[in-house]
């Protein structure tokens, strides 16, 4: 196969914070990928940049008496030095402020406007007449409409969850600045996404280019069946004066908001590395010979796989090959928590743990779902000893000594057929890292380990060396050892580069080549081992934790910027409550009796999909549903939820039913089972949904 033009990227870090172990999960996710690929000997790259732009970022530095420049400059130093640390090598690391975007937004601006998509609309906001800049939703707090419930944001109730428009808020204040906002009208630009539905609609759902969970999910809350398609919402894409960005050329006093420069990022950061390498930008960005793949967190899927398309296709640009989709991570069990420690900053980490740790962790952890993956403490400490030190360093620091002096045995032995079924083992972990499922490909290498390290147990190199009579013997057992102490030094070169140079050096032959598996090292000579990995001490994962620690968590999320990273918005505890809920549906209902787990277990409560809902035209309050279960399992329900929600877009939508529900005969038919909601019933009701990548079927507890 002749190699492959693969550009890649991660979502570009925002420059108001810093890189944090919920972000690592990605740039580590596709570093593997990009250095599995170039040691398949693909031509791959890849591109990242800081994402600069928006409210958030003028605000802090108005906060610290700086320029926007300065503050920027100073974070991209700082992210660019923690990803070094952590072996995350990009090709070229830009940004969204640089003069590269600009051009190219002002050319991707006009493809859109030619192609008749931009329209104006008059929208109202809240003005702050003190600090002079209109307040995103999230810089404003009042009391809400509805229930009265005080200290809520612009955009949503937290208490009564009814959604309004920030003008709506009673008494609004400013966070900013504390000043009462004024209602000022003003002209926004936004894109007709809607124009674009029937390309969107084959391009997320053809298979090719998402994750199936998440055509299903674009299609079940954006598109719309294809018979009956769901209007796309236009794309407010600017925002007046005062914002930190660029100003739209042909719109001067507003500027193009944050995510619609923010993505034209990739290509910025693409010619700043095509104008130092002498290459041509149309031959990554506008040739069918060049795969382009997107790895990207969940919460921005809908500007990726919506958006980002629309925009690509409009200006001429390659679609994406493939968006690559993880889910969140979690800290045993639980949202990252500034409180309980478990918000770690990438440099904390650095500061008392190795990035061979993490790397191999998360490569363990990770699939091709959706997903969320989980960092338990305990495992890692374990998983890391076991895997990294006890399978895979001790094959070569028990053996590697024994040869120093004589190097490796001039023909290979005879070995059992370890190096063989090694060696065509390659094809599924190439396959496993290429789908990204570096769970499995970390698996079979440590199924690889277990037969090397069975194989040194029986020969005990350190008996051989005793007697001399062995000595031909033993640089055979070690010569076999050490080659496949190599072989899984290249299958984890991508996860572990640190090591595999480390291996490159103790046998005196670099890994280049992910085929350098095939063929054994024989008469070379063997430098003297040299310690590899230290043993992870749980002191020391303790200490990060308990550096991590901020006693006052931080007020929820504070800027348009940071709410939009889901892994970054605020974590509660109950006594640092910034929501303060009032407690109204307490009163209301007061809390049941306590019952044990075995009777909670008597309700199965599962994941499922609503397959069809249908009004009946007698009933006043149902909508009968068919749920699936997944494997051809269905269940029909008549559920109380007509006044609340409309049958067409609870389709494709996932719920949790309760499965085991005696079956009840209804005037309408037999319903076999119950949907999960809340509220107080009419128009107030909401059902429950897991989060993305539950499959239905799936059992909740
Ligand atoms: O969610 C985020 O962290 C954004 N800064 C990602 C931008 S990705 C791309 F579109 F630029
Ligand atoms: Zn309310």
């Amino acid at each position: 196969m002749p190699p492959r033009r693969l550009l890649v990227t991660a979502a570009l870090p925002y420059a108001n914070g810093h890189i944090h172990l919920g972000h690592l999960v990605e740039y580590l996710q596709t570093d593997i990928w990009v250095r599995f690929q170039k040691l398949r000997g693909h031509n791959c790259r890849y591109f990242c940049a800081d994402d600069t732009h928006g409210t958030a970022i003028m605000i802090r530095a108005r906060q610290e008496n700086r320029s926007e420049e300065e503050l920027i400059a100073e974070m991209q130093a700082a992210h660019e030095r923690d990803f070094a640390e952590f072996g995350i090598e990009f090709d070229n690391f830009g940004s969204t402020n640089s003069d590269e975007n600009r051009a190219l937004c002002a050319e991707i601006w006009q493809s859109i406007r030619d192609a008749g998509l931009v329209k104006e609309k008059d929208v109202e906001q809240l003005f702050d007449p003190e600090a002079g800049t209109f307040l995103a939703d999230r810089f404003v707090r009042g009391t809400c409409p509805k229930c009265a419930a005080t200290d809520q944001p612009g955009d949503n109730c937290s208490s009564c969850g009814t959604t309004y428009s920030p003008a709506e808020l009673v008494d609004p204040q400013s966070t900013l600045s504390g000043a009462t906002p004024e209602v000022r009208t003003a002209k926004h630009l936004f894109i007709e996404l809607e124009q674009l539905h029937a390309f969107l609609d084959e391009w997320t759902q053809c298979g090719e280019h998402l994750q199936p969970e998440i055509a299903n999910y674009l299609k079940g809350h954006f598109l719309g069946p294809t018979d009956k398609p769901e209007p796309l919402r236009d794309w407010d894409i600017s925002r007046p004066a005062p914002y930190f960005g660029f100003e739209i050329p042909d719109s001067p006093g507003n500027y193009w908001y944050v995510w619609f420069d923010a993505p034209i990022g990739y290509i910025a950061s693409t010619r700043q590395w095509c104008d130092k390498h002498g290459e041509n930008l149309d031959d990554w960005w506008k040739s069918d010979d060049c795969e382009v793949h997107h790895f990207i967190g969940k919460d921005i899927t809908y500007f990726h796989t919506l958006f980002w398309p629309g925009m690509l296709k409009t200006a001429g640009y390659s679609l994406p090959s493939k968006v690559h989709i993880h889910g969140f991570l979690t800290v045993d069990g639980e949202k990252m928590s500034k409180s309980k420690g478990t918000f770690v900053n990438a440099r904390t980490y650095l500061d008392h743990l190795d990035p061979s740790y993490l790397r191999y962790f998360y490569a363990s952890k990770l699939s091709s779902k959706v997903d969320d993956i989980d960092l338990s403490l305990d495992e890692f400490i374990a998983k890391v000893d076991k895997d990294l030190r006890g399978k895979f360093v001790n094959l070569a620091s028990r053996s590697a000594k024994f040869v120093a002096k004589t190097g490796l045995s001039a023909t290979y032995p005879k070995d059992e057929g370890l190096f063989d079924a090694a060696s065509s083992a390659a094809a599924e972990i190439a396959q496993a890292y290429e789908s990204c499922d570096y769970s499995k490909a970390t698996r079979k290498i440590m199924a690889l380990a277990d037969s090397a390290n069975a194989f040194v147990e029986a020969n005990k190199p350190w008996e051989l060396r005793k007697d001399p009579e062995n000595e031909q013997r033993l640089q055979d057992v070690c010569t076999i050892a050490l080659n496949l102490f190599r072989q899984l030094a290249i299958y984890l070169a991508p996860v572990l580069p640190k090591l595999a140079e480390q291996t490159g050096v103790l046998l005196g032959d670099p890994i280049t080549h992910w085929d350098q598996a095939q063929t054994p090292l024989v008469g070379t000579p063997v430098a003297k081992f040299k310690h590899m990995i230290q043993k992870i001490e749980e002191k020391d994962v303790q200490k990060m934790i308990e550096e991590s620690k901020e006693t006052t968590p931080p007020t929820p999320a504070s800027g348009e910027l940071a709410s939009a990273d889901g892994n970054e918005s605020a974590n509660t505890t109950t006594l640092n409550d910034p929501w303060k809920d009032p407690g109204d549906p307490l009163a209301a209902e007061p809390l049941a009796e306590e019952c044990t787990f075995d009777d909670f277990m008597k309700v199965d409560l599962r994941v499922a999909r609503i397959v069809s809902a249908e009004h009946i035209e007698e009933a006043r309050k149902l909508l009968k549903l068919q749920l699936s279960l997944g494997g051809g399992e269905y269940r029909q329900v008549f559920a109380g939820i007509k006044a609340a929600y409309d049958p067409e877009k609870l389709v494709g939508r996932l719920v949790v039913c309760v499965a085991n529900l005696a079956p009840r005969k209804m005037k309408f038919g037999l319903s076999e089972g119950m949907v999960v909601a809340s509220g107080p019933g009419g128009s107030e009701i909401y059902v429950l949904s897991p989060d993305e990548g539950a499959v239905p079927g799936q059992r909740v507890h």
